[in-house]
């Protein structure tokens, strides 16, 4: 079979919320990236896969092999102010820091210097997929794209709408609902047609949350989303400020709203959600939308913690974000161990002058595994996309992490660690630096 490629590895990946896999195995991805066997690595299969296949990956031992990780929310025009401005509440700081930011993506060449660094740093991260808002301007989310077709970076792009008159400044904003709708579909069009692009990075349609939008234009999204089916991401229910501001203005919730514009639909991708109601799940998990929690973010601006596991048990599609940069994290590794973190703080309570029972909220944690699914099959699931697992008919979207590099705290002691308690290492303690191979669609983009 020429074209294939055969990878040998020892793998380890989460094909269930609560099941660790590690098995060590020959993977024959085809020239197109698909994943077309994965053989147990001491079968006749696998020796015959290696010696038909036109290139042979051997991954050395003390590395190992896992799926790439899938960021659900991305903000690409806030990079350079990554690890900043913090310390403000998010309606300050969208005005102070963010919204005159991003208005410099007028300028075409700046924006591009700016993909050029970020997209292949997070593919150094591990992020094989990540889902992004650019800003309102159509050269810039193009040039966005572009760079994720030059860097080989599978990506879901989206022009930013925005228009409302309060919730915007007038030096950043769509001129009309109208203007915005039509430069949102002709986004869509640019993005789908990207040279060489090959259904790598496809177009998202963006209301930015329902604070920086009219009704009107968050209607015409609405029917934008569904004439030409493509997938939706906003923000919903982030803060108190946020949940309270759409409670005032529609006597409904983030979530119910969004539904009613469509917005919120089958695969959407709700960043935040932090204050969704036990209903609001009910309404998530009925109709298929995903939330891309980002911990890390939320605990700067969102007031609340996430209930990743009450939201999972119900049914609810859940991913990783970083939030870039409302979160000051570039890799979804680091978002995994925060999800884990903050889900112990809300099981566990925060105050010690609260007595113990009353503390936290009970049966509230998750652990390594969990994670890990959710920053691959979760996130997978959100956008209902063929990545997250090293399986037949999957993209081979993976990565290699060394667990023997020096000067790293991430280290593989075979008197002492289990391959489950390797594993929960990779999770909390592996960076970019630990992380030597990256592939996406069987093509290696980085290492
Ligand atoms: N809500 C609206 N815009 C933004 C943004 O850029 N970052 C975050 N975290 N929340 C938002
Ligand atoms: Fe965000």
């Amino acid at each position: 079979m020429t074209g294939t490629t055969a990878v040998r590895a020892a793998l380890f990946q989460t094909p269930e919320r609560d099941r660790l896999e590690h098995r060590t195995v020959v993977v024959e991805v085809d020239a197109a990236g698909l994943i077309a066997q994965v053989h147990d690595a001491h079968t006749a299969a696998a020796a015959d896969a290696i010696a038909n296949a036109a290139t042979v990956v051997s991954v050395p031992d003390g590395s190992v092999l896992l799926p790439g990780l899938v960021d659900l929310h991305v903000h690409a025009p806030q990079w350079p102010q990554l690890g900043t401005g913090l310390d403000l509440p998010l309606e300050q700081w969208l005005f102070e820091h963010t919204f005159p930011l991003e208005a410099r993506y007028a300028d075409a060449a700046f924006a591009t210097s700016v993909w050029d660094s970020l997209v292949p740093t997070l593919l150094a991260h591990g992020t094989t997929t990540a889902v992004y808002y650019a800003t309102v301007h159509e050269a810039a989310t193009t040039a966005l794209g572009e760079a994720c077709v030059r860097h080989g970076q599978r990506a879901f792009v989206g022009r930013v709408a925005m228009d409302h008159p309060e919730g915007t400044p007038e030096w950043y904003r769509d001129v009309s609902a109208s203007a915005a709708v039509d430069a949102s579909q002709r986004s869509i069009e640019s993005i789908t047609n990207l040279f060489g692009n090959a259904g790598l990075v496809r177009p998202i349609i963006t209301p930015r949350f329902i604070p920086a939008c009219s009704d009107a234009l968050l209607a015409g999204l609405g029917e934008l989303a569904a004439a030409t089916g493509e997938l939706v991401q906003t923000h919903c229910s982030e803060s108190d400020w946020e949940h309270a501001y759409v409670l005032d203005r529609f006597g409904v919730t983030d979530s119910v709203r969004l539904a009613q514009f469509g917005l919120a639909r089958d695969h959407s991708v709700l960043a935040h959600c932090g204050h969704v109601t036990a209903a609001d799940l009910g309404v998530l998990s009925s109709i298929g939308a995903g939330v891309a929690h980002c911990p890390l973010s939320n605990s700067y601006f969102g007031d609340a913690v996430f209930p990743t596991r009450k939201a999972l048990d119900g049914g609810v599609r859940v991913g990783l974000g970083t939030d870039i940069a409302g979160g000051s994290g570039v890799g979804l590794l680091g978002q995994a161990a925060m999800a884990v973190t903050v889900s112990r703080m809300l099981e566990d309570g925060v105050d010690a002058a609260v007595a113990r029972a009353k503390r936290g909220v009970a049966g509230s944690r998750i652990d390594a595994v969990e994670a890990f699914w959710l920053a691959t099959c979760g996130g997978a699931d959100v956008l209902g996309i063929a990545v997250g697992l090293i399986e037949p008919g999957r993209q081979f979207d993976a990565i290699v992490v060394d667990t023997a590099r020096s000067g790293s705290g991430l280290r593989y002691w075979p008197e002492v660690d289990s391959a489950e308690r390797l594993f929960e290492k990779i999770v909390r303690l592996a960076g970019a630096a630990d992380i030597t191979d990256v592939w996406v669609a069987g093509r290696k983009v980085t290492g």
